[in-house]
């Protein structure tokens, strides 16, 4: 038997290879991707090699990602519990699906992966590999075994010979973090803590707003279909496009966050992230979709969202329920096309000029000045009276609404 290990080359998946292979006595197939976490990929090989790893996967699946699962996303402005722009979240179902596609190659008959027990992680890969390879196994090494502590870990590592350059592992973050084009993440820590304010060296890419420049940086995004296609004119594929922005934003002190969100699996959890691209194109596109968009679409769009984000972060990706409403998103985004104009300072982003040739505003009919006929001012007498109707007939009757 064989098993298909999601593989960073870091600690903890490093000691899973080894695990895996003593407890399952199987053959480990390692999968490292690039999603943007900014992190080579390549020394994934030598590492897995050395663990005597004989399948190894490295893939670049960065335009991917933003293309596939980011962008189509964004189409719906979609954030979970008011402020998380899901960058986590939305990274996993593109991971499980890369693990069963390998082991469908491979002819693996499990997959395995690095997250706990306790998280939202654990639930997105293994719904993602259920939804799509129903016989499919999943080992998860944090709920069986009891290697609960980095010092365990690192005995592990010692007592079989694992080759963890542990002098070399950077800057040693007390932090849980997950990175991707979209965002990074901290957990855990002193962050456990609610109360404690996160130190100014935690956040990695961004400037804080009091240190960002005291000139407002201004740029233009240019919308095809609901999806940003250029900036500043330039036309960019997804990934060059977002991480461009990130670097924008970060510098703005755009896209910090730090909130206490609630788990699917039931815990409350305090988590710190920086999104400056995302942060970016979630005001951009709804400037552009103010002007494109029917109104009542535009609603119908906004109350279906929260419902979206539950989705993706609760894990369903892969799922009728997201499907169903990917299509009636993107069924409303064929007229989201024109130009955002933006102006980025000190950790806000304002919109400041939206065009675009499927505009549905009309001057003629919004004016202020003489409108020359377009719209009749006398039609509005009748459409509140009838409106009124109902409030006028029990206000009749008696009834009262002071
Ligand atoms: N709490 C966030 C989420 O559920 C971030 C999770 C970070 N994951 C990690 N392996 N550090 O989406
Ligand atoms: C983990 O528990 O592995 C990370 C946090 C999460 O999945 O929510």
């Amino acid at each position: 038997n064989k098993v298909v290990l999601a593989y960073s080359g870091g600690l903890d998946t490093s000691v899973i290879a080894k695990w895996l292979q003593e407890t399952y006595d199987c053959e480990v197939v390692t999968f490292t991707a690039d999603i943007g976490q900014g992190e080579e990929v390549e020394p994934a090989r030598a590492k897995a090699e050395a663990l005597g790893i004989k399948e190894i996967y490295i893939d670049d699946l960065r335009e991917e990602f933003v293309r596939d699962f980011v962008f189509p996303m964004f189409r719906a402005n979609t954030i979970y519990e008011g402020e998380y722009l899901l960058g986590t979240s939305i990274a996993r179902p593109l991971i499980a699906k890369r693990l069963i596609e390998i082991a469908n190659e491979t002819g693996a008959d499990a997959i395995s992966h690095g997250a706990t027990g306790k998280g939202n992680d654990q639930v997105r890969f293994e719904l993602g590999a259920y939804a799509l390879k129903p016989g499919i196994q999943v080992i998860a090494p944090w709920r069986e075994w009891d290697l609960n502590s980095r010092e365990k870990l690192m005995k592990y590592c010692e007592t079989h010979e694992i080759p963890v350059d542990f002098s070399s592992s950077k800057k040693k973050s007390p932090y849980s973090m997950d990175a991707n084009l979209l965002h990074i993440s901290y957990e855990g820590g002193n962050l456990e803590d609610p109360w404690w304010e996160a130190e100014e060296d935690m956040w990695r890419w961004s400037v804080s707003p009091e240190q960002a420049p005291d000139e407002p940086t201004y740029i233009t995004i240019e919308y095809e279909k609901g999806d940003p296609v250029a900036l500043n004119g330039e036309r960019q594929s997804p990934a060059t496009l977002l991480e461009n922005l990130n670097k924008i934003g970060g510098a703005n002190g755009i896209g910090r966050l730090d909130i206490v969100e609630n788990r699917y699996v039931g815990m409350k959890s305090r988590g710190c992230y920086e999104t400056p691209g995302g942060t970016i194109l979630l005001s951009a596109h709804r400037a552009i979709e103010s002007l494109t968009l029917d109104r009542e679409v535009a609603h119908l769009k906004d109350e279906l969202m929260p419902r979206y984000a539950k989705i993706i972060y609760n894990g369903y990706w892969w799922s009728p329920e997201r499907k169903m409403l990917q299509a009636a998103i993107d069924a409303s985004q064929d007229v989201v096309n024109g130009e955002v104009r933006l102006k980025l300072y000190k950790g806000s982003v304002s919109v400041v000029g939206r065009r675009s040739e499927d505009s549905l505003f009309d001057e003629r009919i919004a004016t202020f000045e003489d409108d020359a006929g377009a719209y009749d001012q006398k039609d509005a007498e009748g459409f509140i009276k009838l409106n009124a109707l109902r409030m006028r007939i029990a206000a009749g009757k008696g009834r009262e609404y002071l």
